[in-house]
């Protein structure tokens, strides 16, 4: 029952205080009007944590993570969105409300805890097998010990023995009244023509996997028989709670190490993982066989950007694994590659040796992804030509995948260099390949929505589709994929980064704040909330956000507020309420003490202006924090983290402050700031086309037509150009650095 109605969301969030949450993990000194500490997501000496209570907000200005109460909970145990919103529920004793579901829902639902109950009480009994049965001792828990895993790793892992019978767990899940459909779904069991269900595992030591959270998914189980009839290891089947390409393992064990150490090593099996844990490096998970998923790899990317993975010094294994790597860097991460001595791996490695032995050597023998693949390639077609253009090839793939501009250009100059062949027509390949995928993704997105509109027709189907999919973690994950930072949908989105992200600063922090009045034809005024303004703007011009995840907050911000005007009649009568409360107190206080009538009157006038006063101090306070109280605790990761970045940006307004005058804040002269915001921007994408033309007028030659067309919009341009430089100049106060 996974639903939260929206109502006890809004509760949660209002209730959970910044402060108070962090205090549950974190020792907070006050500083000013902040909380201070050391910071939970680094080991630092001086504290770089800071909570500001009224803002709702944490961030360490060391290492930038923070954000809401929920984003914290959600970085800092690994929580997923809906599990940091029930533990809030708790600490607050707040009632979480389910919604109604249909009943397709509920089946849904149901199937999916069933097969985890089931999957469960297997692992149970596995456990129970390995430590208390003759045989488990005798051939399981022998096993682990001959392999030098110890009790406490294999509690860890929750390791077990499955028995030597053909239907052992079938009869007992039986007789404590599983039933026999979810033992068959999950895999655990096998049906047979007669109907009847067998154990799949039998005479398997067991593995269980685990989801991030920690509940039990599948197993692996392995054989002890050497001989090789058998497959080594059988694991469950795909099924509904078990999507082999979103989990990956060891990592419900690994994770808060991964972010301790803000970097994951990657292994291949189940051993190695259990073996380098055990010996004290418990970063670690294994994709189990299988080569790395997209999904696996956002899974890895929500808690480090950092992978080191690690090889035995198997050459056909190495090559076989090098493309699923590629995905790594195109999801920006930073990858590390590390060879094994001969002979060895991670497991045997592990074992062999200590921590620090271990440490120091990976710590030694990292070498960057890139510069590994380059020398493996060059290492086999040093004096063939064809085979060199091919390395190149390959290798120019891989520098095109990575996202980042700057670290796409450092590697080309590191490749020109070992690959000897010439940085400018490195550039231009890779330049190349990023253009032919732009357009390859382009015709994929065109497919998709001709897909989609005709899928539109079966509504019914859709919508359960994704209630489902909404219920079942891996989708958790599936949200963070559109948070890969810098992923510009068009060539200009760099340059425009800055000039967007400053409107929407205004737009999340001061959303619902009335800046200014507006004037309709007939003269009427209104207040105009910044939102309304930069709307209005953007409209009027045509304008959009090219940077995508800016583009995702502001249309969050929109979404956010549909319910505005409610929420605001409903704060104005609370409001109203709180200052009749106040002041029906003050006037009982006033005749209490009260010496006469003049006092009296003096008394009262002090009394109302008080009230008035802190009446529009709340409502104020209400229309500040409306709209980024939403967003800073929205489900969407993307939204989450843009609006926590802006609004904790360290702002310094420059301003003129003399004994004398009131301190100017950035919300008094919000009628200033945000039209320059918005003219700074459309001042650069003026530029932008400028530029555009001038090149077009290089490349018309001598095409008469074409020429005058192009000069005459350049005039145009010129013109609004300097029309805009007027207005800004004379509306910048101070100016800018
Ligand atoms: P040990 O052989 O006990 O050291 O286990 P290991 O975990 O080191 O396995 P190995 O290095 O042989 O293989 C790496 C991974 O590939 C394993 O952890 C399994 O996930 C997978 N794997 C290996 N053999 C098989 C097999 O026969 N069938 C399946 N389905 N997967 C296998
Ligand atoms: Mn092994």
């Amino acid at each position: 029952m996974r639903r939260i109605d929206r109502e006890t969301v809004q509760k949660i969030l209002d209730t959970a205080d910044i402060v108070d949450v962090v205090s549950d993990f974190v020792s907070l000194k006050r500083r000013g009007a902040n909380y201070i500490g050391l910071c939970p997501f680094h080991n630092e000496r001086t504290p770089s944590f800071s909570v500001s209570k009224s803002k709702g907000i944490c961030k360490c200005f060391s290492c930038g993570k923070g954000g809401s109460p929920v984003n914290f909970l959600m970085e800092l145990e690994q929580m997923s969105y809906h599990d940091a919103l029930r533990y809030l529920a708790k600490k607050y004793h707040i009632e979480i409300k389910e919604h109604e579901m249909t009943d397709a829902e509920r089946e849904a639902v149901t199937e999916r805890e069933s097969m985890l109950a089931v999957s469960e009480f297997a692992l149970q009994h596995f456990e129970h097998n390995l430590n208390n049965t003759d045989d488990g001792r005798d051939i399981g828990l022998s096993y682990f010990h001959e392999r030098g895993i110890n009790d406490a790793a294999i509690k860890k892992f929750r390791l077990g023995y499955s028995l030597e019978k053909r239907d052992d767990l079938a009869s007992t899940a039986k007789a404590k009244g599983y039933n026999e459909k979810y033992l068959v779904d999950s895999g655990l069991c096998i049906q047979n023509e007669q109907g009847k269900i067998y154990d799949r595992f039998k005479g398997r030591v067991m593995y269980p996997i685990l989801s991030v959270s920690g509940k039990v998914l599948g197993f692996g189980g392995r054989t002890l028989r050497k001989d090789k009839e058998v497959a080594k290891y059988v694991n469950s089947p795909e099924s509904v709670i078990y999507r082999k390409s979103y989990e990956l393992y060891g990592l419900y064990q690994a994770k808060q190490a991964i972010v301790k150490k803000d970097k994951c090593i990657l292994v291949e099996g189940y051993m190695d993982v259990i073996s380098m844990s055990q010996s004290g490096i418990e970063n670690v998970v294994a994709s189990s066989g299988t080569s790395l998923t997209e999904g696996q790899i956002r899974l890895i990317h929500r808690f480090t950007e950092n992978v080191t993975v690690i090889y035995d010094s198997d050459p056909a294994g190495i090559k076989a694994s090098l493309r699923g790597i590629d995905m790594l860097l195109a999801e920006g991460m930073n990858i590390k590659v590390v060879l094994l001595p001969e002979g060895d791996d991670p497991d045997s490695f592990a074992q062999n040796h200590s921590t620090s032995e271990i440490e120091d050597y990976l710590a030694a023998h990292e070498q960057d992804f890139i510069a590994f693949k380059t020398a493996i390639l060059l290492k086999d077609a040093e004096n063939d030509p064809h085979q060199r253009s091919n390395a190149i090839k390959d290798i120019v793939r891989s520098i095109s995948v990575i996202p980042d501009e700057i670290v796409r250009s450092e590697y080309i100059k590191e490749c020109s260099r070992r690959l000897r062949a010439d940085e400018q027509m490195l550039t231009r390949s890779v330049a190349q390949k990023i253009a032919e995928r732009i357009e390859k993704e382009a015709q994929q997105r065109q497919r998709q929505v001709a897909v989609q509109s005709l899928g539109d027709l079966g509504q019914t189907t859709t919508d359960f589709q994704s209630t489902q999919q909404e219920e079942s973690e891996p989708i958790v994950v599936e949200q963070q994929s559109s948070a890969i930072e810098d992923s510009y949908d068009n060539r200009y989105s760099a340059f425009f980064k800055p000039f967007e992200r400053e409107v929407l600063r205004y737009v999340l922090k001061y959303g619902m704040v009335e800046m200014c009045e507006s004037c309709d034809e007939s003269g009427n005024t209104a207040p105009l909330t910044v939102m309304d303004y930069v709307w209005s703007e953007l409209n009027e011009d045509d304008i959009h956000f090219t940077n995508r995840n800016y583009s995702i907050a502001y249309n969050a911000a929109f979404e956010a507020i549909s319910s505005y005007k409610d929420d605001l009649q409903r704060e104005i009568a609370k409001l109203t309420e709180k200052r009749s409360q106040l002041m029906t107190n003050g006037i009982a206080e006033i005749q209490r003490t009260a010496t006469n009538l003049t006092d009296i009157n003096a008394k009262e006038q002090a009394l109302t202006q008080q009230c008035d006063e802190a009446y529009f101090k709340d409502l104020n306070h209400f229309k500040t924090m409306y709209v980024v109280r939403e967003l800073i605790s929205s489900p969407d990761d993307v939204v989450r983290r843009v609006t926590t970045e802006l609004i904790s940006e360290k702002y310094v307004l420059s301003k003129v402050h003399t004994k004398y005058a009131k301190i100017e804040t950035e919300q008094d002269k919000l009628n200033e700031l945000v039209p320059r915001a918005i003219y700074e921007w459309k001042d650069a994408i003026l530029e932008n086309q400028m530029r555009d033309i001038r090149q077009k007028i290089k490349e018309a030659g001598n095409n008469a037509e074409e020429l005058t067309a192009l000069m005459s919009r350049q005039m145009e341009l010129k013109q609004l150009k300097s029309e805009f430089a007027k207005f800004l100049g004379e509306r910048i106060v101070a100016p800018r650095k």
